[in-house]
């Protein structure tokens, strides 16, 4: 079965084919990050009208890419939450418009879901059930994944995510959005020894998390320094990646304890910072855990993870196309493919 994926949550548009036999065919991604740079970040009604000039052409390149045609599509899978209205909007209505004129079924795809299937494109894959941590800008959580659809929240975030906790930071530091990939390069060069920031809810004895505390910290800490040079910043940098990656290390080797489960998969953005798939690594070895990531270019958002997370509700794809879009939509709500 080959499947179409729309994703126009927020600021990415991400088109991807993917055959249930022969695995992902295409994928192209449009990054809005320049036309919102200068704004410091995402404006919601620019994000919406480039979702409309992109999806398209962007479809064609993947048809092209593959050798496929439209009328080959078996179905048409889209976010359809959780996101931006007006951005969901435009995948929503073009999924469901191509769904109807081609009398193709559509598959509306939770977000999060495509995010905590995402590492099951890469080889090897994980096996059911696994321990997701997944963060991204909007969310922190940490799941029991024992099937499609079958999520437990064991813990997440009670303020910021780990990812708007990274841009929030970022842009404290004068660093450009968005700021979780500027930060993680400036920590590169900063040094572990010169501060310490705190490690929030640490030993909370939950698997919940709280960053908003750290953003102050490090507000704190920037307001305390007589010079603020290129060095001091990128010491502040590393102190602030040190304190996150280690709470987000500790509290996923809680989960896997606890659930008695022996494989972590990280998905979401933050995932693709380095110094966290550093220290995980490192921990999970000497544990004899294993760890998964997607390949990196599908650990932001992407159309790939869409079309792969349709692939598996296939059952529940529909010839309805009276669409509707959830800008806010509980993970643990969906239910078992
Ligand atoms: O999953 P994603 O693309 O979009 C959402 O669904 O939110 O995640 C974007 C988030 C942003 O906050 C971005 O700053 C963060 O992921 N991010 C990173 C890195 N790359 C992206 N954070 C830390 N280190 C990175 N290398
Ligand atoms: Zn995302």
């Amino acid at each position: 079965m080959l499947v179409l994926g729309i994703e126009t949550s927020c600021d990415e548009t991400g088109i991807a084919l993917y055959d249930t036999d022969t695995g992902l065919l295409a994928h192209q991604l449009h990054s809005q990050i320049a036309m919102h740079a200068e704004y410091g970040g995402v404006v919601p009604e620019l994000a919406s009208r480039d979702h409309i000039r992109r999806v398209l052409p962007l479809t064609e390149a993947c048809l092209k890419e593959s050798g496929k045609q439209l009328s080959d599509l078996d179905a048409i899978a889209y976010t359809e939450g959780p996101g931006l209205a007006g951005a969901l909007l435009v995948g929503a209505s073009i999924a469901n418009a191509l769904g109807f004129a081609l009398g193709k079924p559509v598959i509306p795809v939770h977000h999060l879901e495509g995010h905590l299937l995402s590492p099951l494109l890469a080889t090897p894959a994980p096996q059911f059930p696994f321990i997701a941590l997944l963060v991204s800008g909007g969310h922190s959580q940490l799941m029991a994944v024992r099937g499609v659809g079958q999520y437990e929240l064991l813990g997440e975030t009670v303020d910021d995510a780990a990812g708007e906790a990274f841009d929030k930071t970022a842009k404290l530091l004068g660093l450009s959005y968005p700021g979780g990939p500027a930060l993680s390069r400036l920590a590169e060069q900063g040094s572990p020894e010169r501060f310490t920031l705190p490690r929030p809810m640490l030993h909370s004895g939950d698997l919940d998390f709280s960053f908003s505390g750290l953003k102050t910290a490090v507000l704190t800490l920037v307001k305390q320094q007589t010079v603020l040079d290129d060095q001091t910043k990128a010491d502040i940098a590393r102190a602030f990646q040190d304190a996150i990656v280690d709470v987000l290390v500790k509290k996923s080797l809680s989960a896997l304890k606890q659930t008695g489960m022996k494989q972590l998969v990280v998905a979401g953005g933050v995932g693709a910072n380095k110094q966290l798939r550093e220290q995980l690594n490192e921990a999970a070895a000497r544990r004899k855990l294993q760890v998964y990531y997607p390949p990196l270019a599908f650990c932001t958002d992407n159309g790939a993870m869409i079309a792969f997370a349709g692939a598996q509700r296939l059952a529940s794809a529909n010839h309805d196309y009276r669409f509707a879009i959830k800008p806010r939509w509980d993970l643990s709500s969906l239910p078992a493919a």
